[in-house]
């Protein structure tokens, strides 16, 4: 089976999950986009209301932003996959809960399996909790390498919903290190992307 095909039967069972609460309020069910052969994923936390209401990742204001920042190196949305923690909107786009992350995360340890990234990009602090099982502060991990499963690595970097509440862009604030950041996930890219 090609990894389309795989990622086809994972967005079929995301579509039919019933295992949290969160079913019970979503418009649509949001798996994912991008390639699937990339050697760069990131990964948000949840979907936003226009990600409810479009099934599509990152297309609100945050995903507008994430979108430029991926742009001002020159990689393309289509380039590297983007998806969350869990598929369906928490109301009010409160933070998932422990037990909801947990119902979900099989889902994303499938999408990790058929991508087999080098490299994953956890979005905010959420994320990256999730990752390492443990609550970390994303101001503290923004910006390193972190030894995860599979020799793959972990590269953590600030929400974009956290820049556009602190749009600074002064020596040192999450703006300037996320410029930092995203020129290091591009280095990656191109040092990885032909394997
Ligand atoms: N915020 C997220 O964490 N994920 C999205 O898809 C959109 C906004
Ligand atoms: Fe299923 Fe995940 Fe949606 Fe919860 S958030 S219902 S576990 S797909
Ligand atoms: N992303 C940022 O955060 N800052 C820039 O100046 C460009 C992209």
């Amino acid at each position: 089976m090609t990894r389309e095909d795989l990622m086809k039967i994972v967005g079929e069972r995301i579509s039919k999950c019933t295992a949290c609460p969160l079913y019970a309020t979503r418009t649509n069910t949001v798996v994912g986009e991008g390639s699937l052969y990339t050697p760069i994923m990131f990964v948000g936390e949840g979907p936003g209301e226009e990600e409810d209401k479009t099934g599509r990742p990152f297309v609100g204001k945050a995903g507008q932003l994430l979108t430029k920042i991926l742009e001002s190196v020159d990689i393309k949305r289509e380039d590297v996959y983007i998806c969350n923690v869990v598929k369906c909107r928490p109301p009010e786009n409160r933070t998932p809960k422990q037990e909801e992350q947990k119902a979900c995360g099989h889902f994303l340890f499938a999408q990790i399996m058929i991508v087999d990234p080098v490299v994953i990009v956890p979005l905010g602090s959420t994320a990256l909790s999730f990752f390492l099982n443990q609550n970390l502060s994303i101001s503290e991990y923004r910006g390193k390498e972190i030894d995860w499963k599979g020799g793959k690595k972990l590269f953590p970097m600030f929400h974009p919903s956290f820049l556009l509440r602190n749009p600074s862009k002064e020596k040192g604030s999450p703006k300037d290190l996320t410029w930092q950041d995203i020129k290091k996930v591009k280095a990656f890219f191109e040092q990885y992307k032909g394997r």
